[in-house]
């Protein structure tokens, strides 16, 4: 049994697996682009992406915009398959490479940490300058069918535009997480509690508006079995993050991979990060080295707009950056609560395959 395709409004991916967006410096235009050939939805990280740039310190926005530009557009030369970014609210320079998203032609925006209420005013704005219906789908992460509604209600108001999709993002993901520490275990904010919520909040638009908002599941997803679990669930698609760490297309240094590979269950913890949110990392030298008290620095790249360099233990954009180059004794990676489960490197193409049989499996087994 064939996967089912993944449709958000015209827009349409063979695959119902989206590929979250990672950041720093993970999933740039190799890994999008392997996930897009395969039929799934690819996403291009918009966090530091001006990283390697000569400029990043000195015009980090100029630096940023440019540097994503070059990714949607070496992306595009690679596959014709869904190309995706992800911008985050937090970042400064949010509007800006929105903007440049849009102009690029990226097939999807997925917006988190924090609410995107900016997001659909941007996008009428640049068709208005340009002149030109875009296609460019909206979609906010979320983890609570509160913010389902907010979002709806809000986006028809201030720009009479319903969101394309969501991603709901439950307490087992990677990276940072949108729930209180104390909540990350309660049952009640699990994923599995939480979506069927989420579906019923976005009925009455779907009603009303008379058309789909799909929902795509996200944290936690490791196995063929679990799409199956999802999709019947009512998820149009489920979006997965650290599997695709583990693959040899990740943009990554291989020593972060490695780093997912070798991950333990003890290993894993929860962090206070400086943009405000808790996150989900792998511990290591530079995480323990932390708890003996904040290291001064100085905020070059002012990246996050919530975070206070006065009072932020250290600087994220520079231990994310550290880590994504493989040097994890200045840095930390960001895991998913099934992260310990990785035990290999793999292709995208290998991975697919193996998702596909599990998923078939899981089809047989609700049959018999
Ligand atoms: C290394 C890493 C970096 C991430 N960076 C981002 C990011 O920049 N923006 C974002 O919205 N989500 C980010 N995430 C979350 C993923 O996009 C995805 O939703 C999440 O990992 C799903 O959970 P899973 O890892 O259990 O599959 C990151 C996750 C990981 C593991």
């Amino acid at each position: 049994m064939p996967f089912p395709s993944l449709s958000i409004g015209d827009l349409t991916a063979k695959l119902p697996i989206v590929q979250g967006g990672m950041g720093v410096g993970i999933s740039l235009h190799r890994l999008a682009a392997a996930v897009a050939a395969e039929g799934g939805i690819g996403v291009i990280a918009g966090a530091m992406i001006g990283m390697r740039e000569h400029d990043i310190a000195k015009d980090p926005q100029t630096a940023n915009a440019r540097a994503l530009a070059a990714e949607i557009v070496k992306a595009r030369a690679l596959t014709d398959g869904v190309l995706g970014v992800n911008i985050m609210v937090v970042l400064t320079d949010f509007s800006n490479l929105v903007r440049t998203s849009i102009a690029n032609r990226a097939d999807v925006i997925f917006s988190g940490a924090g609410l995107p209420m900016e997001l659909p005013k941007i996008f009428r704005t640049m068709c208005e300058e340009k002149k030109e219906d875009f296609k460019t789908k909206l979609v906010p992460i979320i983890s609570s069918a509160r913010a389902a509604s907010i979002l709806c209600k809000k986006w028809l108001l201030k720009a009479d535009y319903l969101p394309d999709a969501f991603v709901l993002e439950g307490p087992k993901a990677g990276g940072h997480l949108g729930f209180k520490p104390e909540d990350l275990n309660d049952p009640e904010y699990s994923l599995d509690t939480v979506l069927p919520q989420v579906l019923d909040s976005l009925k009455p638009f779907e009603d009303k508006y008379g058309r789909a908002i799909p929902v795509i599941a996200a944290g936690g997803v490791y196995t063929g079995g679990d799409i199956h679990k999802y999709l019947t669930m009512g998820a149009a698609g489920v979006q997965m993050g650290t599997r695709f760490v583990a693959t040899e297309e990740c943009d990554a240094d291989i020593r972060f991979k490695q780093a997912i590979v070798n991950a333990k269950e003890e290993d894993l913890t929860i962090i206070k990060s400086p943009v405000g949110m808790p996150g989900r990392a792998i511990r290591g030298r530079f995480l323990e080295a932390l708890e003996e008290g904040k290291k001064n620095f100085k905020c070059v790249f002012h990246c996050v707009s919530t975070c206070d360099p006065e009072t932020s233990p250290y600087c994220i954009a520079q231990a994310l950056l550290n880590a994504m180059k493989g040097n994890l004794d200045r840095g930390f990676a960001f895991i998913g609560a099934n992260g310990p489960r990785v035990d290999c490197i793999t292709t995208v193409k290998e991975l697919i395959h193996s998702l596909q049989v599990e998923y078939d499996a899981a089809v047989q087994a609700a049959r018999a």
